[in-house]
């Protein structure tokens, strides 16, 4: 096999193992679970690969969902054919000690998000400009909302925006107590809540006087200082290429996970296999690739490859991710972020399918919302009783 041919990565070891956990986020606790001690050993044998995950308690409700989290988590890394977990239970210290930390955490500098730790985070990436990374983001974010969910849409190509166009929303940005109100967009049962630079400068011409703005600040404000409230999912439109950006959000949102976009090219192809390996450098882990511009279809069924063939293919084998969609060539896509009406809500046609195709896939297998049930807060319900109980005595 030539080496550009070659997977990027191979092999596994407890330490990638152990990073890549750092995206599994305990809900209550705000933090991750390597972090509150709740990763015990980790053993890799070949390419299987057994985690202890050390829980507050073994009746926890969330013990299915962590579960979850940790078996696609671990599987996602190539070279990792099957994960087990061993559960153990906390002792009272190693409690103690874990809710020292998230305490600890609470207050540390580390900027605080308005993100929930409920909301799944999904970055929209290639390495190159123009390949569909916004169509897709607005067309996906639409399509989940209509299913009633709450979706965030986060531009965080701060100088090259375009969601407020496909989404068909201008309206200045407001605030109050120092916070941005996102810009709010019922979709069906459910609601959009979009931010972008677009709703901050009058033009693209005042966008790059903030050339001087670092990109990850950016990006870290509008996380810090948009009052997101509720999510299930948040989508971020990333800016092409840039390794900053995606280190940035790694640091701020442990949880986010990457969706790589190419077109059928080999050549996009090529260069989204470095974004893949920025994601794996930051742990981020790639939930998937999506091939856009595939095929055109014509009116008599005739499928025409524009763009070639084999570029979402090539990639999922090259990062060992699967390919999650092809979406066609259509020009109701294009029409569709012309005028700001998201193909993917009333459109008809093989596209407007394929985005709705993916956004059940995302719901119903690949990242499903998060459930809020928790069981550390139990501990510190009993912290607070033992601590009351020591105190009347
Ligand atoms: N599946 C598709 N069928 C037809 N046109 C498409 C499709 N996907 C994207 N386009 C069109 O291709 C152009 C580029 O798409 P888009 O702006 O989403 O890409 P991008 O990756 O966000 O680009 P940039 O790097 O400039 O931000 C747009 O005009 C868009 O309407
Ligand atoms: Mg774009």
């Amino acid at each position: 096999m030539p080496d550009s041919e070659s997977p990027v990565f191979s092999r596994v070891d407890p330490e990638t193992v152990r990073a890549i956990l750092g995206g599994v986020i305990d809900p209550e606790l705000r933090a991750p679970i390597t972090d509150l001690g709740m990763v015990g050993e980790i053993k890799v044998d070949g390419s299987a690969v057994a985690v202890q995950i050390v829980l507050t308690t073994l009746g926890c409700p969330l013990r299915a969902q962590i579960k979850k989290e940790v078996v696609s988590k671990v599987a996602s890394l190539p070279g990792v054919d099957g994960v087990t977990i061993d559960w153990i239970e906390m002792t009272a210290e190693q409690k103690a000690k874990t809710m020292d930390t998230a305490r600890k955490r609470a207050q540390s500098d580390a900027p605080e998000t308005e993100i929930p730790p409920t909301a799944r985070v999904l970055a929209i990436a290639s390495g190159k400009g123009g390949v569909g990374k916004s169509s897709i983001t607005v067309n996906l974010a639409a399509a989940l909302a209509n299913r009633g969910l709450t979706v965030g849409v986060l531009d965080a190509d701060i100088w090259g925006f375009s969601v407020p166009r496909m989404l068909g929303v201008s309206k200045r940005l407001g605030g109050t107590d120092g916070k941005i109100e996102p810009n709010e967009l019922k979709v069906g049962d459910g609601l959009l809540k979009v931010v972008s630079m677009g709703f901050l400068v009058e033009d693209e011409g005042t966008a790059l006087m903030w050339r001087g703005l670092l990109l990850t600040k950016a990006l870290e404000q509008f996380l810090t200082d948009v009052r997101w409230g509720h999510l299930d999912y948040l989508l971020i439109d990333m800016p092409p290429g840039t390794g900053d950006v995606q280190m940035g959000l790694a640091r701020l949102l442990p949880q986010a996970e990457m969706l790589v976009v190419t077109t059928p090219a080999r050549a996009a192809q090529q260069v989204a296999v470095r974004v893949a390996d920025m994601a794996r450098r930051s742990n981020m882990k790639i939930a998937g690739v999506i091939e856009n511009m595939s095929e055109l279809v014509l009116a008599d069924g005739q499928r025409i490859a524009v763009f070639g063939s084999g570029g979402g293919e090539a990639l999922a084998a090259r990062t060992e991710a699967p390919l999650i969609a092809r979406i066609p060539l259509e020009p109701s896509v294009s029409a569709g972020g012309d005028n700001g009406k998201p193909v993917s809500l009333d459109g008809v046609g093989p596209a407007a399918d394929a985005f709705r195709d993916l956004a059940a896939l995302i719901v119903n297998e690949l990242v499903p919302p998060l459930d809020m049930a928790g069981c550390t807060a139990r501990i510190l319900e009993a912290a607070a009783a033992a601590f009351n109980d020591r105190n009347r005595a």
